[in-house]
């Protein structure tokens, strides 16, 4: 089975940046990749909390060392979970959103379209009901395009060819797996090329003007992913629930890989920077993002983004230009009780 190499491992230790004896809680456990440097650095007196929505995370030999608490459940409940198995102070947070290489490369879980399966595609088995399956099989054609669309990207016009033609195919017999699927997107956008035989559900690469383009099965599968998991609603839920439970000066870390978590991610720190109580100082201004030789070596990490912030100390929000020069009181009472705070501080002439 493949090994799942952690994305930007190096940046990622820069801005969480975990010392001994501090406590981290890495929320997509996946292979352990982050969690072991993680580990590594913050030594046997610091202890780990991880989560995956996966249940082979508790097959992991990490979860047997006494300073690690490993929990099988969905990042979305974050604070109960903390609750109910941490009771310790978090320097740091982290989010590796997707799936792991062991999990795409499985293909019993309908991840991936290069590989046949079932077309289930939960991270959680036991836990959720919803499968690739039942969404192609049920939803309406207006509820496919809608996820084709909003959760893959997809421009309309081809997300409702292939709805349409979904549609088509399973009122003759039920979509089961995954080559099914891709069979369907194939034969809506290469009539010709699949009847002759040209393309087929294992051609692996694709050209459009002799330029390689993405498979086009790819935005469609990430749509399905999305919306069998429930992906995007989870990190809305996630993001304020990590900086309630980090500490003052603790920091949050996501990584994310394709634009709809890293829009999420970018507005709820926007949000938190600014205002008059601003809870997050931000430590990357722009995402960051992996180096070419981090891509040649790993290509799944070429689409990831990295952004960290850091939960700020109550009441440190630099005074604005307009307080700073004394014209605040102008229909601004929190600035007049700033004055006349810094004016109680100033040592007695
Ligand atoms: C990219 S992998 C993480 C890899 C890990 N950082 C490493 O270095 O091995 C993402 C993991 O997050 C898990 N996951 C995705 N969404 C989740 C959620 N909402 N709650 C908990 N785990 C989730 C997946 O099952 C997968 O194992």
């Amino acid at each position: 089975m493949t090994m799942h190499k952690p994305v930007m491992l190096r940046e990622v230790l820069e801005y969480l940046d975990p010392k001994p004896n501090q406590n981290f809680i890495d929320c997509t456990f996946g292979g352990g990749g982050h969690a072991t440097a993680i580990l590594e650095r913050i030594g046997q007196a610091g202890l780990l909390l991880a989560i995956d929505a996966d249940s082979q995370i508790l097959k992991n030999v990490k979860c047997q060392m006494s300073n690690v608490k490993c929990v099988n459940d969905n990042f979305r409940s974050l604070k109960s979970i903390y609750a109910n198995n941490f009771p310790y102070p978090v320097s740091g947070i982290l989010l590796d959103l997707g799936l792991s290489s062991m999990e795409l490369d499985d293909e019993t879980r309908g991840f991936s379209f290069l590989k046949d399966g079932p077309l289930d595609m939960r991270f959680d088995k036991a836990k959720q009901e919803l499968t690739a399956g039942e969404v192609l099989n049920k939803y309406t054609l207006d509820n496919l395009v809608k996820i084709f669309t909003e959760y893959g990207e997809v421009p309309i016009g081809r997300a409702r060819q292939v709805a349409k033609a979904v549609v088509e195919t399973r009122r003759r017999r039920r979509m089961e797996t995954n080559f099914d699927f891709v069979a369907v997107i194939l034969q809506a956008f290469y009539p010709g090329a699949f009847a002759r035989g040209k393309i087929s559900v294992t051609t692996r690469d694709f050209y459009h003007h002799r330029k390689k383009i993405t498979h086009p099965a790819t935005q469609f599968f990430q749509a399905l992913r999305v919306e069998v998991n429930g992906e995007l609603a989870s990190l809305k839920l996630v993001l304020p629930q990590a900086m309630d439970i980090l500490e003052t000066g603790g920091r949050l870390a996501v990584i994310a890989f394709h634009s709809l978590e890293d829009r999420i991610v970018k507005k709820f720190f926007k949000e938190s920077v600014h205002g008059d109580s601003p809870t997050l100082r931000l430590l990357t201004k722009k995402p960051v993002a992996p180096t070419l030789e981090e891509i040649a070596d790993n290509p799944r990490s070429r689409s990831a983004k990295l952004r960290v912030a850091e939960k700020r100390h109550e009441n440190t929000r630099p005074p604005r230009k307009r307080e700073r020069c004394g014209q605040a009181w102008l229909g601004n009472p929190d600035a007049v009780s700033f004055l006349s705070l810094s004016r109680s501080r100033l040592p007695a002439p």
